[in-house]
């Protein structure tokens, strides 16, 4: 399973770049919002991210409502940089923008994927890529690594015609991770702060603070 971070922050991009393993980031409004960012400066931001990322995927979300403005969008943004994939809602409005775009060859992140039918419909509409969110089930007392199981299950059953990978999201802790590589999952994409936890584990503390302890005692032997 590759990782995704799922940021806009440009520091922590750099810091996961450093440890070598993650191989695409995905933005979305809110996680630009967060970096205290404008409107003005949303494109530079984002080619930043194409350059600091140079080769991987970034998913930008248009947030234009319409098919005939989403698609506009989606073409501007494909110009931000070549590694820029746009990321639309599933909703008739985007199915009929990824199908534009895709035959553009603007490969398309298809978002805010709940069930089964939202995910085939994205592929058969021509996504590249489509995140069904994990948390938010679970925000709501529902099971979202059932229905991200469900989702893999369903999509390997068939042949979309282009290549298509699955991208669990809203991704909150190193169990979700465990479960969506577990089922197969092609990618996670993780928010830094779970990214950080899943490095982390209190019997890896304590083995290398009793290898350091012990490490004394041959320093000073
Ligand atoms: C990524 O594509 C999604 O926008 C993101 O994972 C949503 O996560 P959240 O439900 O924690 O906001």
């Amino acid at each position: 399973m590759q990782f995704f971070l799922d940021t806009a922050n440009l520091d922590e991009i750099r810091e996961a770049l450093n440890w070598g393993v993650i191989t695409g980031v995905t933005t979305n409004p809110t996680l630009y919002a967060k970096t205290g960012g404008n409107l003005a400066h949303f494109d530079d931001h984002m080619r930043t991210i194409c350059e600091l990322c140079e080769g991987m995927p970034v998913s930008v979300e248009s947030t234009a409502t319409t098919a005939q403005d989403m698609i506009a969008d989606g073409r501007r943004l494909a110009h931000i940089a070549p590694n820029v994939v746009i990321k639309l809602p599933v909703s008739p409005e985007g199915l009929t923008a990824t199908h534009a775009l895709a035959a553009e060859g603007i490969p398309v992140n298809m978002t805010l994927i709940f069930t089964v039918p939202q995910a085939l419909l994205a592929l058969r509409a021509g996504a590249r890529y489509i995140s069904p969110f994990v948390g938010r089930f679970d925000d709501i007392a529902e099971d979202g690594v059932e229905q991200l199981t469900s989702i893999c299950a369903a999509v390997q059953n068939y042949d979309f015609g282009h290549k298509v990978e699955i991208i669990g999201a809203s991704i909150r802790t190193p169990q979700h991770i465990t479960q969506a590589a577990l089922m197969g999952c092609d990618i996670a994409t993780v928010p830094f702060s779970t990214l950080k936890k899943a490095v982390q584990h209190p019997l890896t503390d304590r083995g290398l603070a009793s290898f350091m302890e012990d490490w004394k005692k041959v320093e000073q032997a």
